[in-house]
C-alpha cells in the first residue's frame, strides 16, 4: 500500500488539468498537523478553486467542545495548500465563507506557472514534519532563528506571536500546562473520547494517535486505549510534560484578539508555517495545547505572562535525535466530500 507521503514533487509539471492539479497540492495539505489526528478536512475542488470543510463528524464533545481546535487544524491544512500553491506560483487567493459548516476556499490561478524556488524547502519539510514528543537534547535554538520567526509572524494579519526563552517564564507555561493536562485526564468523558483517538502500533487505522508518536511501545500500545479509558493517567502525562518543557529551548504562543472561526483559522496558518521554519531547519517541534483549554488557566497565562490577547496555541521546541514512524492518514481521495470520511 502506497503512504499518502510517498510522491515525487516533481510529478506536478506532468501534469495538464487543473483539476489534477488542485488534487496533487492536496496531498500536502492532508499532511498537516490536526487535533488527535482527527484530519478534520473535507475537499471538493473545480477548474479554479478548492473548498475545505470542517468535517462536524470529527468534533471532539469532550476535548474541543467550541471546535477551537478543529478550526486551528483546517488553519495547519489551508497553510500547507498555500505555501505549496505559492512555490509553484498559482495561488490566487483565501476566502472563509462562515457556515454551518465553515468552509475555506482557495482560488488558483493558472495563467503565470513558474516555481519559486525560494520555498522549494517547505515541500520538503511538509512531507516529513512531525509533533515530537519527548525529552529535547541541549543544543540552543539561535537567536537569528528567532529573529525570523518573529519576522514571519508578521506577514499573518489578525494573529499575534509570543516567543519565550526566559526559563522562569516557560516554568509558568509547563506548570499551567500541567495543571490543564490534570484536569482533562481526570474527567472519564475525555479520556472516553481520547482512548477512541489512540490506535495500536500496528494497527492499520488511517486516522488517530498511534502509541509509537506517543511514546509508547507496541505491547503497552495494545492496551493504551483500555487504560486511557480506565484510569486516570494525569501524573504519568504530567511527568512527560515536564520533560518537554524543561528540556524545551523556546516557547511559542499564538494569540488572536477574539476568538471568531477567521482569527482560529489564521491562528493555525501562522503555526503550521512557524512549525515547517523551525523543521526546515532541523528544530523540532512539540504542541501542548492544555493551558489554554480552561478559561480560569488560559486567564492566569494571561496575567502571568502579561499577554494582553487570547493565547490560542502554543507548542515547544528544540533539538532531538529521535525519529519514529509518521502517523496515519486518509488520502486525498478519501478525504473528498462524497466520500465524507
Ligand atoms: C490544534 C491542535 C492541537 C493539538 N494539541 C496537542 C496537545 O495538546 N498535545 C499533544 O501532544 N499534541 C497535540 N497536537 C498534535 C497532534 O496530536 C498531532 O498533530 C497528530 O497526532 C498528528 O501527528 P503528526 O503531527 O506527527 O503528524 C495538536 C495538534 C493540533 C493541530
Amino acid at each position: 500500500m502506497n503512504s499518502p507521503r510517498d510522491f515525487d514533487p516533481n510529478a506536478y509539471f506532468h501534469l495538464s488539468h487543473n483539476q489534477d492539479k488542485i488534487n496533487f497540492i492536496l496531498q500536502y495539505g492532508i499532511l498537516a498537523p490536526s487535533t488527535h489526528n482527527t484530519q478534520p478536512w473535507l475537499f471538493d475542488i473545480s477548474d479554479r478553486y478548492c473548498e475545505i470543510s470542517l468535517n462536524q463528524a470529527k468534533e471532539l464533545s469532550f476535548a474541543d467542545n467550541k471546535k477551537r481546535n478543529m478550526l486551528i487544524s483546517i488553519g495547519c491544512c489551508v497553510e500547507n495548500i498555500i505555501l505549496v500553491s505559492r512555490y509553484f506560483n498559482i495561488f490566487d487567493s483565501m476566502e472563509i465563507l462562515k457556515g454551518p459548516p465553515i468552509v475555506v476556499r482557495i482560488f488558483f490561478n493558472f495563467s503565470n506557472e513558474k516555481t519559486n524556488f525560494n520555498l522549494k524547502h517547505f515541500l520538503n519539510t511538509i512531507q516529513t514534519r512531525q509533533n515530537i514528543r519527548g525529552a529535547f537534547n541541549c543544543l540552543p535554538v539561535s537567536s537569528d532563528v528567532i529573529m525570523q520567526l518573529e519576522k514571519v509572524g508578521l506577514e499573518y494579519k489578525d494573529v499575534g506571536l509570543r516567543i519565550i526563552t526566559d526559563q522562569q517564564q516557560m516554568q509558568i507555561v509547563e506548570r499551567l500546562t500541567i495543571e490543564g493536562a490534570l484536569i482533562a485526564s481526570s474527567n472519564p468523558g475525555f479520556r472516553q473520547e481520547m482512548s477512541h483517538w489512540i490506535i495500536n502500533n500496528h494497527s492499520k487505522r488511517k486516522e488517530g494517535m498511534p502509541g509509537y508518536s506517543l511514546n509508547v511501545p507496541y505491547p503497552i500500545s495494545l492496551i493504551l486505549p483500555f487504560l486511557i479509558r480506565r484510569l486516570n493517567l494525569g501524573r504519568i502525562t504530567s511527568r512527560l510534560i515536564r520533560k518537554n518543557f524543561s528540556s524545551a529551548k523556546i516557547v511559542v504562543v499564538v494569540t488572536t484578539k477574539g476568538r471568531s472561526a477567521e482569527e482560529l483559522i489564521q491562528v493555525g496558518r501562522l503555526s503550521e508555517r512557524l512549525m515547517l521554519e523551525l523543521q526546515s531547519q532541523k528544530i523540532q517541534t512539540s504542541i501542548a495545547v492544555a493551558s489554554v483549554e480552561v478559561d480560569d488557566i488560559r486567564q492566569r497565562l494571561k496575567d502571568k505572562l502579561l499577554i494582553s490577547e487570547e493565547p490560542q496555541f502554543i507548542f515547544t521546541a528544540g533539538f532531538t535525535d529521535k525519529i519514529r514512524k509518521f502517523t496515519p492518514r486518509f488520502s486525498v481521495d478519501e478525504k473528498m466530500q462524497q466520500h465524507g470520511l
